[in-house]
């Protein structure tokens, strides 16, 4: 398989726990881009982990964080980035993310979000929050995403590979 030759990146969003990093390492290899995380992009730009900069700096720097790093890729091709859950939230993030290539929300319904989310340390938004709020309240930011594609009816394979027919077709 090989990417679409206008394909400038694919830029993956949808809640905690959709499978963003693992089906973008998945599309990825198909492709033959580089994946991108977003948190990793983060964590290296501040030297700390993500539960770090919330704990320190609250979640308002971490949202300033994740632009800034959002926008130090604006230049890159051929990658497919796995953003964060809550990179819907600002406008900004929008523009940059429309300029980087096709926007592809991973939906997964709540019942296994919310079974791979529960209890990770690694997710402060996860912990002593109302998960399922934060998850409506952000259902109509990720449908605003050039395509959908369903992340939990199938493996981690076959759903990059739907996902590359996807992209193909423009159609999920
Ligand atoms: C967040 C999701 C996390 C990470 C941070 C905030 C969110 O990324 O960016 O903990 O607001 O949903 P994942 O979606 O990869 O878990």
């Amino acid at each position: 398989m090989c990417a679409p030759s206008d394909l400038d990146n694919v830029v993956l969003i949808g809640f905690m726990g959709a499978g963003k990093s693992t089906i973008g390492a998945a599309l990825a290899r198909l492709l033959n881009f580089n994946l991108v995380d977003l948190d990793d992009v983060i964590v290296q730009r501040c030297g700390r982990t993500i539960p770090e900069i919330f704990a320190a700096e609250g979640e308002g720097a971490f949202r300033d964080h994740e632009t800034a790093a959002l926008a130090s890729l604006a230049d890159r091709r051929g990658m497919v980035l796995a953003t964060g859950g809550g990179s819907v939230h600002r406008p900004e993030n929008w523009r940059i993310m429309r300029r980087l290539g096709i926007i592809v929300y991973l939906r997964a319904a709540w019942p296994s979000l919310a079974d791979r989310i529960a209890g990770d340390a690694g997710r402060p938004l996860a912990i002593g929050n109302d998960v399922y709020q934060l998850w409506e309240r952000r259902l109509p930011l990720y449908q605003q995403a050039d395509v959908i594609v369903d992340s939990d009816r199938c493996g981690v394979e076959e759903s990059a590979r739907r996902l590359v027919e996807a992209l193909r077709d423009g159609k999920p």
